[in-house]
Formats: structure tokens, sequence, C-alpha cells
């Protein structure tokens, strides 16, 4: 068996190249649930941005190369600003135009990506996400080609038809709420992309669009701190937690 300590393993790491990487942070959309003017990832969470925190978090990641955010054409100038007081030099970063969708506001950062041999999606709006979680889902992505982040679900889900009568229980031991960062080799995650603009398919993360394609997907178990800042009480809630410097 290798353990961590074993000699063999530190041979491993000492030879394992490093896997390079480009990270997409789609921050175009409107936040129209967070009744705000200003735009989510521009909101200011203990004197920063909730885009810069975001970002942060993923500045120690090794082999990291590109950063790519997709916003709007009205929020580019400061979103340059953001990235260029948080990005050393041996990070190249770039904005692009986001689209009217998720998807597409993902779509036209893709194009963008230079060279890396995994892409990493993650949401603006979760600021609270570990170093931990990002690496061990890039290592599942490595092996499987991808992976997401995710926790099981704490209540019970059903299904329900439109006058609000359930259809279905399902059984929740299979059940997971998935979150950002979803890695991808790129060449995965590029033919998906093209695949889905040409057929007109939409999903509502990335994932789904590999799993359309029929590429399996492996389920990383992330932690509750990486949430979606998403209505009022999420953002009381990522302030108390900065506040108390909790995660
Ligand atoms: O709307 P939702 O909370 O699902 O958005 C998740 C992330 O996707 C946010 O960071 C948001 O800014 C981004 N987004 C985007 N382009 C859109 C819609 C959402 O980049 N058209």
């Amino acid at each position: 068996m290798i353990t961590a300590s074993s000699p063999l393993a530190t041979r491993c790491s000492l030879s394992d190249p490093v896997i390079s990487k480009a990270l997409i942070i789609p921050a175009a959309g409107s936040g129209k649930r967070m009744q705000r003017d200003v735009p989510k990832p521009f909101i200011e969470l203990v004197g920063q941005p909730i885009l810069a925190h975001t970002i942060g978090r993923f500045l120690k990641l090794e082999g990291l190369n590109q950063i790519i955010v997709a916003t709007s054409s009205q929020s580019i100038s400061r979103t340059e600003g953001i990235l260029q007081e948080l990005i050393g030099g041996e990070i190249s970063w770039s904005c692009v135009e986001g689209g009217t969708e998720r998807q597409y506001s993902i779509q036209n950062a893709l194009q963008a990506v230079a060279d890396a041999q995994l892409v990493l999606v993650h949401d603006a709006v979760r600021p609270f996400v570990s170093l931990k979680s990002i690496k061990a889902c890039c290592e599942a992505a490595e092996k499987t080609g991808a992976a997401v982040l995710g926790t099981p679900v704490k209540d019970t889900i059903k299904k329900i038809d439109k006058e609000h009568f359930v259809e279905e229980t399902p059984d929740r031991r299979f059940l997971w709420q998935i979150q950002t960062p979803q890695v991808f080799k790129t060449g995965i995650l590029q033919k998906a992309y093209h695949l889905a603009d040409e057929q007109n398919y939409f999903g509502t993360d990335d994932a789904s669009l590999v799993e359309w394609m029929g590429e399996p997907v492996q389920v990383v178990q992330g932690d509750r701190h990486n949430f979606k800042i998403t209505y009022p009480q999420d953002l009381e809630y990522a302030r108390a937690l900065v506040k108390k410097r909790e995660c």
C-alpha cells in the first residue's frame, strides 16, 4: 500500500508534473433574488467585493496560470480593477463579456482559455470554498475527466407537479446538492459546450452538459461553507462568517 509517508509516495510526488489549470469565474448575473442595484459579485463583504474574496481562494492553487472572468459590459472596468489589484504577474487574467444565461457566459469565457490541462469553473458568489476542496476536485478530474463538489442533501426532496402535488420522493441517500468548482479536462468541457451550442442543449450547470454527452462526472464531497450567496439572508450569514474568520 502507498501511504503519504512511504518512500514511493515521496518519489511519485517529487516527479509528478504540475498540471496546468485555467479558472473561469462567471460573474455576469443580474442577481435579482438579492434585491440590490449592485450585481452580487460586486457587493462589499467586509471591505472587499465578493468577487475578490472568491478569487483569493484560488491564488495558492498549484499550476493555476490563467483566470478569466465573465461579466456584464457595464462591469468590465471595475472587474479589471479588482483583478489588477489582486493578481500577481505569474497568473494571466482577462475579462470577457458574459451572456444572458450562465451557460453563455461560460461559453464565451471558454474561448479565451489559452493552454491548460484542466479548466475549473467556479461561481463568483461562492467566496468560502476551501483550497483543500478545490485540490480534491482537481485531483478527481485529473483521473476521471470531470469532477464537481457537492454535499449530501439534508432535507427530504420532493418532485412536485404544477399544482404542487407530490409526484415522487426520491431516496435521499442518492441525492447530493452540487456546488462549484466543477473541474474538467479541457478537451471534454470544450467538446460539451461546442455540442450543446450546435444542438441547442441547455443545462443548469457545466457538468450537466458533460453528462448529456455521455461522459462520467464524479462528485467529490465538499463542505457546507461553500454556499452560493443568493438571498439577502445569505449575505448576512456571509458577513458574520468573514467577521468571525470562521472559514
Ligand atoms: O444566478 P446564479 O446564482 O445561478 O449564478 C451563478 C453564477 O453565475 C453567479 O456568479 C453569476 O454572476 C453567474 N452568471 C453569469 N451569467 C449569467 C447568469 C449568472 O455569469 N447570465
